[in-house]
């Protein structure tokens, strides 16, 4: 049986993730695995009610980094940890690195505490469990703006100043700069079939796709 993998993928708001998300998807079901198509916060029954809660409601930052450790928890129990021991390939859309980017970076909250949840909700007898790949959508906050504006009606976290992803922006860079290895970092700015090119190239860099 293959080794499953764990893909994630991250950025701020707007930056374009989700059609790669599924073009990768199907480029890798074409090589006859079977590909898991998840996202956090969610991914099981329990954690999309989380989710409903950290998107909607208003809490402070560490009821937030709180719901949203307990909603990964229970998606990982669940679902993700399932599907690896299976052999399966898992493509998540947010993982950890949101949590540090978003409630470290954007709300500013204590990143100590958050290494110790991490620690306490992905410690395995082998280490630390982390993606075998982190696909890093980069974009400059305010281009990420102009492309939410007047989309949809935003949520809690789309709705925040550019400040505020500016910030986030840099709690991914923290991320990066200090698991470089994990991330392959993609200029979110260019047009689609060049993202696209890049994302494919991650992936085949790595071995994950012939
Ligand atoms: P999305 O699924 O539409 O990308 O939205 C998820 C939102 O939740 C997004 O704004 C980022 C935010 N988020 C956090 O604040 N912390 C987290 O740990 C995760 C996974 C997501």
């Amino acid at each position: 049986m293959s080794r499953g993998l764990f893909i994630t993928f991250e950025g701020i708001d707007g930056a374009g993730k989700s059609t790669h998300i599924d073009g990768l998807a199907q480029a890798l079901r074409a090589t006859g695995r079977v590909v898991t198509l998840t996202r956090e916060p969610g991914g099981t029954p329990l954690a999309e009610k989380l989710r409903d809660l950290v998107l909607n409601d208003a809490m402070d930052p560490m009821t937030e980094a709180l719901l949203v450790f307990a909603a990964r928890r229970n998606h990982l129990q669940q679902l993700i940890e399932p599907a690896l021991a299976r052999g399966e390939l898992v493509l998540c859309d947010r993982f950890s690195d949101a949590t540090f980017a978003y409630q470290g970076g954007g709300r500013g909250f204590d990143l100590q505490v958050l290494n110790q949840l991490e620690h306490w909700v992905q410690a395995r007898p082998g280490g630390l469990l982390q993606p075998d790949l982190t696909i890093w959508f980069d974009l400059d906050p305010q281009i990420a703006a102009q492309r939410l504006s007047g989309v949809r009606v935003p949520d809690k976290f789309e709705a925040q100043p550019v400040d505020f992803f500016r910030r986030v922006a840099e709690g991914y860079a923290q991320r990066q700069l200090l698991q470089p290895g994990r991330f392959a970092r993609i200029q979110a700015d260019q047009p689609r079939e060049a993202v696209w090119r890049d994302v494919l190239a991650a992936v085949k860099h790595r071995g994950f796709l012939p």
